[in-house]
């Protein structure tokens, strides 16, 4: 078993830390934020994701919590879990990378650098150089980029699809590798250049699909089909494969908006423009505002009118509340006069603009509402077309952003029902397209 040392105990470093401390392997993890620290060192866990809190109960013996740096020397893997957030011109901004190697401490032996973080193409051979300029040209350096979706990060780190490891010396390689020994995946050895921009394709890929589905979702409403069975017999065709191809309000989070941006300067300051991935960035930007106009035909001026956003995270099972849909569509409501309040099991609204009323039930929400967005797809929202909701509404419109309900049963129940990418009737049970409206 091995000593791994991990910098940076958020998300990205905390799961890694407590699944490698699962494996087996001794871990220490290290950050800079003392309350984050002390925080960790009684037991609590600072960000809501599934099997955390446990995986760190059960392997207390071989986890260890620090702010000393000194204390990471004794590690034979150094791995960097530090943020990369995009700066003003979109770039990642690498200066929290630059901090952990200027703040390595002497270091013996061979140990490993090994960057889990998300960063640009280039990267490695960066540091590689930095690290031979401070004199540590004894250390080995590796990309082993994450694939860790929120809400679901522990099992993707023990049951991955791969595991990738660029790295400039074949050992270096192979001892990373060697981490994951007990791990079923297939492991893709790259040289550090391509497993970097193996995480960016990966991403930007995913992200293509989802602007994809929703551009087919906004020519189904214009001409009458359902995306949710395109998808569905699309998705068959063993070629494409059915993941990543529902439609809703776009795509959030800390890592698709970042990344996208990341890749999409990478490109251009290399002088290649990436059309294709600009267009997704766009389409999912107008993706979000396209519910406005929806709430609009059925309301009419939202000035005075009340919206109920339901769900604020950016997808369900996270407290994660960056990037979020939520946040562009409050602020799009208040600037069109609208009165919002925001329901969320988990994530905390206060980031939402000024004027959002936070309430802590679906049913406070929706009182004397003229409508409710469903923004995120929480499993508690399933049940929302009740008559309960709906006598509780002033106006029962429900625009269901992530397609989560069964239009027919809302309408039955007496709701008026939008979906994304979904055949609209009138209230007379005529269809009706987009441009006919
Ligand atoms: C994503 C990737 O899935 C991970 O593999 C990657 O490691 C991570 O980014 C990262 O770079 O760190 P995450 O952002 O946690 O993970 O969440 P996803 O489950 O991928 O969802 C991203 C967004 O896409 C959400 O807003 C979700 O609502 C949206 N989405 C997803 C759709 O709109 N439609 C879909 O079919 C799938």
């Amino acid at each position: 078993m091995a000593q791994v040392g991990i910098f940076g105990a958020g998300w990205v470093g905390l799961v890694t830390g407590a699944c490698f401390a699962e494996l087996g392997h001794e871990v220490v993890i290290r950050d800079v934020v003392p309350a984050k620290i002390d925080a960790l060192k009684s037991g609590a866990v600072p960000f809501h994701e599934a099997d955390v809190p446990e995986l760190l109960e059960r392997n207390r013996e071989r986890l260890t919590f620090t702010l000393d740096v000194n204390e990471i020397a004794k590690c034979e893997f150094l791995f960097i879990c530090v943020d990369t957030p995009p700066t003003h011109s979109g770039d990642a901004d690498l200066s929290r990378v630059w901090t952990v190697i200027d703040e390595l401490p002497e270091l013996s032996g061979h140990p490993i650098v090994v960057m889990k973080s998300t960063v640009p193409v280039g990267t490695g051979d960066k540091v590689r150089h930095g690290l031979d300029v401070r004199g540590l040209g004894h250390v080995g350096y590796a990309s082993n980029p994450e694939f860790l979706a929120e809400g679901n990060a522990v099992r993707d780190f023990m049951e991955p699809d791969r595991v990738v490891v660029g790295a400039f010396e074949e050992a270096d390689g192979a001892a990373v590798a060697a981490l994951y020994a007990k791990i079923d995946a297939p492991i893709v050895r790259a040289d550090v250049n391509s497993a970097e921009m193996i995480k960016l394709a990966a991403n930007a890929f995913l992200m293509t699909r989802i602007s994809f589905i929703n551009e087919i979702a906004n020519v189904c409403e214009a001409t009458g089909a359902d995306v949710v069975s395109v998808a569905e017999g699309v998705g068959l065709d063993r070629r494409l494969g059915p993941h990543f191809l529902r439609a809703g309000i776009g795509y959030g989070g800390s890592c698709f908006p970042k990344d996208s941006l990341a890749l999409k300067q990478l490109a251009s300051n290399s002088g290649y423009h990436f059309q294709l991935l600009s267009a997704v960035i766009e389409v999912n930007e107008l993706q979000k505002r396209r519910v406005i106009g929806k709430l609009q035909r059925h309301l009419g001026s939202l000035r005075g009118k009340k919206i109920a956003l339901l769900g604020l995270a950016f997808k369900p099972d996270t407290d994660d509340m960056r990037e979020a849909p939520s946040i562009v569509l409050a602020s799009r409501l208040l600037a069109e006069g609208a009165e919002v309040r925001g329901w969320d099991p988990v994530a905390d609204g206060s980031v939402l603009p000024r004027g959002v009323e936070i309430v802590d039930s679906i049913e406070a929400a929706v009182a004397d509402a003229d409508a409710a967005v469903i923004v995120t797809e929480w499993a508690q929202l399933k049940t929302l077309a009740r008559p309960e909701i709906r006598d509780a509404m002033v106006f029962p419109l429900i625009v269901d952003g992530r397609n989560l309900l069964d239009p027919d049963e809302a309408r039955a129940n007496g709701f008026a029902y939008e979906g994304i990418g979904r055949p609209t009737v009138t209230t007379d049970g005529e269809p009706v397209l987009a441009g006919t409206r």
